[in-house]
């Protein structure tokens, strides 16, 4: 499953919170500019998988790692800097609301090229917002924002550093179609232009089927499987025809009602 060209690989990783077993031996390969969908119930790990890559919570047992390194027992000092180079999109967007836009956008450019001048920081900033379908709103507040317009300047906030891995924790949940097809766009986008590898975790069976170039299922503690758009409709893993099928009626009577 896991290759040598893989540019992350959890390898047999073990979690447990108390006596609920998280992970059980889990193994995944992402490669260089792909971009990978994890699917699976609520529950059943997916953002704890994501934040073990960023150091946020750290495995009992089994490996990590990132560009050829092991960064499982890194530091707190070393996991800044993977997460320099990986971006994690939250589900929340958590905007500082005592800033601008435009404020809140440059942030993480301050951090992260504090030797960057006022008017590159303008142009990125800007260029970013373009890249979200919300051109020219620099000078706006959180609060005057809609929940999608929010939840873009959040993606915004995270992406502008251009970074190499792009983690989208469940990027279009609660979004209306408009936002959602935006931020899917998006993702192609930042594979297509900036090279970016992604991993993408959602619950939405039609956006997982836009955006990936490979989708890994979560159950039972483990990666049950791992495969194109097409072999993964095609499975005959019973976990996964369960978790496909189970959500085609929904989107079946969406379409078919109101
Ligand atoms: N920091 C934590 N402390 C205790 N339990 C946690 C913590 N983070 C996650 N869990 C538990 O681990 C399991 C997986 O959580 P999570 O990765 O958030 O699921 P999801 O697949 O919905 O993203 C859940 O049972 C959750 O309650
Ligand atoms: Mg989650």
């Amino acid at each position: 499953m896991s290759e040598g060209g893989d540019i992350i690989r959890f390898r047999e990783l073990k979690k447990a919170f108390g006596p609920k077993v998280v992970f059980d031996g889990l193994n995944l390969g992402v490669r260089p500019r792909e971009t990978l969908t994890v699917i699976g119930g609520s529950g059943t790990g997916k953002s704890v998988l994501l934040k073990s890559l960023i150091g946020l919570l750290h495995p009992d047992a089994g490996g990590i790692d990132f560009k050829g390194q092991e960064i499982t027992y890194y530091s707190e000092r070393q996991f800044l800097d993977v997460r320099r180079q990986v971006a994690y999109v939250f589900q929340g967007s958590a905007l500082f609301d005592s800033l601008t836009v435009g404020e809140n956008i440059a942030y993480p450019l301050r951090e992260h090229f504090p030797k960057m001048d006022r008017r590159e920081l303008a142009e990125r900033v800007a260029r970013t917002l373009k890249m979200v379908n919300l051109p020219g709103i620099e000078g706006m507040y959180p609060a005057d924002l809609s929940g999608g317009m929010k939840k873009r300047v959040g993606l915004a906030r995270a992406i502008t550093t251009e970074p190499e891995v792009i983690l989208w924790d469940e990027p279009t949940t609660g979004l209306d179609p408009i936002s959602t097809r935006i931020i899917e766009d998006l993702i192609l986008r930042m594979k297509a232009e900036l090279g970016c590898t992604s991993i993408v975790v959602t619950h939405d069976m039609p956006s997982a089927y836009y955006v990936s170039d490979r989708m890994a299922l979560i159950a039972n503690r483990k990666i049950v499987q791992v495969g194109t758009v097409d072999e993964m409709q095609h499975s005959r893993n019973s976990d996964v025809r369960a978790f496909l099928d189970a959500r085609l009626p929904r989107a079946e009577s969406r379409g078919v009602g109101a």
